[in-house]
């Protein structure tokens, strides 16, 4: 097998790698030196010639160099990575999979210590003050780090090789850890094959003892009944609780049925509750988990891409009335959000295609790297090409638009900013909901309605100057590109102004455009009507042309 060393610059990955290596008669892979015998100069030169960025695409090259993990139960080969190689998601997919990876850990002041006796260069730290340099690198990297095992790096080299060769003797897992985060509004683990182990480590890290599984026909047959096996496999017993699928499950009635199977099975106080389905039963069971005994933990185990992306992140939790979708809830964070990308596998195109519209939104938002996965790597996952899984694009697009969307809700959980933070998120979503609403919400999946949206808001954004033509066009080409709107749609202008309103009155009779910018989004509460009007008429009169032809 391999052992990847990760952790920040002086954690010993060198020292303990090489003794390590020793102990197991394995070789010893530097990543740095790899870099450096490639590039014919020292990293130090390579940052000074070709910048950060040009380091970091040969660091990528020299982890693909690394080939195919060595399947050898013994070790074979121990590699120590660059402090910040892990930060690139295609390269923890590359380096942690099949492998072992094991985070050498130890505190900033420790690392400073050690980094002023070295005789390397370190050129993120260089010519800044050592320890909050480290600590700055420390919190950026920490939910990176904390998904490989944790062993104490500043124990004695002999120490610390020990603890991983007995690592070593527990063998490498089926399932891949890419990212663990403690949050304030919950802790968010991504990885591929991991749901059964965490919602276990998660059930017992709040002292259950048994598993309450809240799930949903569809979400059960695809992946929710092997997840109880392996659940039961690992010594928890299981009751699971049925909601109806899809928008049937977010109503009161569905929820009154739910409680009482909770009374029945005589889920207490402090009892946590496992939301296992895609966006709609989240929402209906993180609601559920919100007043079952006026409140138990909740931990959501997403499994469709909606659901990973955007719905279990942010303790939204909500139930539809006749008069409009949502408007009964709470927000209710979870305890733990476990993204597996596994459970991906069996989602069927047109959710996987749909979801891609919340993604394009979120790339539309700010996030460069997104916007080109999407656009080289977005059809494939769209198709459901085992391909786009096995490269880790998947999961590259999971955790990138997962996290945009934590940092957001992290800085406005409530949505109480006005014209930032949380708000943006609703980019697309102003025309999006009238057209979802007047779809009767089943005709239109959610994200193709905010595809739709999103190319209202590029539209508007253009005919007032707030949106450069070639953005507006890199938006909607995108969305063509990923087969999002291809069909008119049966409504007029006027109905979907009318349908719009509805949601203008519950802001105060001031609807909010999110509206895109050259490399991310305003809010604005001052688009005249007749500016809507014209778009959403241009839109349902050429649904799929492109804004840098004339859209009138
Ligand atoms: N709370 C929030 O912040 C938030 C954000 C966005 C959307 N939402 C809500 O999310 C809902 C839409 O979510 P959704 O698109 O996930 O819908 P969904 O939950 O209805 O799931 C879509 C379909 O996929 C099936 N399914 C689920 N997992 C599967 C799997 N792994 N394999 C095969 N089939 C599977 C389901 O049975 C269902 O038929 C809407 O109700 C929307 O309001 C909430």
């Amino acid at each position: 097998m391999d052992v990847v060393l990760i952790g920040l610059p002086g954690s010993g990955k060198s020292v303990v790698g090489r003794r390590l290596a020793h102990r197991h008669g394995a070789a010893f892979i530097d990543l740095d030196a790899s870099i450096e015998a490639a590039a014919g100069r020292s990293i130090e030169a390579i940052f000074e010639a070709e910048g950060e960025a040009g380091f970091r695409s040969r660091e990528a090259a020299a982890v693909v160099a690394l080939g195919d993990p060595d399947p050898d139960p013994g070790v074979r080969r121990v590699i120590a990575t660059g402090g910040g190689t892990i930060l690139d998601s295609r390269n923890r997919w590359r380096l942690f999979r099949g492998r072992l990876p094991v985070w050498l850990d130890a505190r900033p002041e420790a690392l400073a210590q050690r980094l002023r006796r070295s005789r390397h260069v370190r050129p993120l730290i260089v010519g800044r003050e050592p320890v909050s340099a480290i600590r700055q690198l420390g919190a950026a990297r920490q939910r990176y780090y904390a998904a490989a095992h944790r062993v104490n790096g500043l124990a004695e080299p002999s120490a610390v090789a020990a603890t991983i060769a007995r690592l070593v003797d527990a063998g490498i897992a089926g399932s891949t850890r890419l990212l663990d985060a403690e949050t304030r509004i919950g802790r968010i683990v991504v990885g591929d094959g991991i749901a059964a182990d965490e919602v276990v480590g998660a059930l017992g890290r709040l002292g259950a003892g048994r598993a309450i599984l809240v799930s949903e026909p569809g979400a059960w047959a695809a992946v929710g009944a092997p997840l109880a096996e392996a659940v039961r496999t690992r010594g928890l017993s299981v009751d699971v609780v049925t909601l109806p699928s899809g928008e049937d499950a977010k109503r009161l009635a569905a929820i009154e049925v739910a409680a009482s199977d909770l009374a029945r099975l005589r889920v207490e106080r402090g009892e946590p509750l496992v939301a296992v389905g895609g966006g709609a039963l989240g929402d209906a069971a993180g609601f559920l988990a919100a007043i079952w005994m006026r409140g138990v933990p909740v931990v959501h185990v997403p499994t469709t891409l909606v659901a990973q992306i955007d719905s279990s992140i942010g303790g939204k939790t909500a139930v539809d009335l006749p008069e409009g979708k949502n408007l009964v809830g709470a927000f209710h964070q979870p305890e733990s959000v476990i993204v597996d990308v596994r459970l991906l596998e069996t989602l069927p195109e047109r959710q996987r295609r749909a979801a891609l519209g919340e993604a394009v939104k979120m790339a539309a938002l700010g996030d460069e790297r997104l916007f080109h996965l999407l656009e080289t790597e977005g059809a494939a996952i769209a198709r459901g090409d085992p391909a786009a899984h096995e490269s880790g694009a998947v999961a590259e697009l999971v955790e990138r638009a997962l996290w945009a969307k934590v940092e957001i809700v992290l800085a406005d959980e409530r949505e109480r900013g006005s014209d930032g933070g949380r708000v943006t998120l609703n980019l697309g979503h102003s025309a999006g909901h009238a057209f979802e609403a007047l779809g009767g919400f089943g005709s239109l999946l959610h994200g193709e309605a905010v595809a739709y949206g999103l190319r209202v808001a590029c539209r508007v954004g253009r005919t007032i100057g707030l949106t450069p033509p070639e953005r507006a066009a890199r938006i909607e080409d995108l969305l063509t590109a990923l087969g999002l709107v291809v069909g008119a749609l049966p409504f007029t202008a006027a109905e979907t102004v009318q349908a719009m309103a509805t949601d203008k009155k519950r802001t105060a009779g001031r609807l909010r455009w999110v509206i895109p910018t050259a490399d991310g989004v305003v809010v604005r509460s001052d688009v005249p009507d007749e500016v809507v009007v014209e778009a959403i008429a241009g839109l349902l009169a050429t649904p799929n042309a492109s804004p840098a032809t004339p859209v009138r």
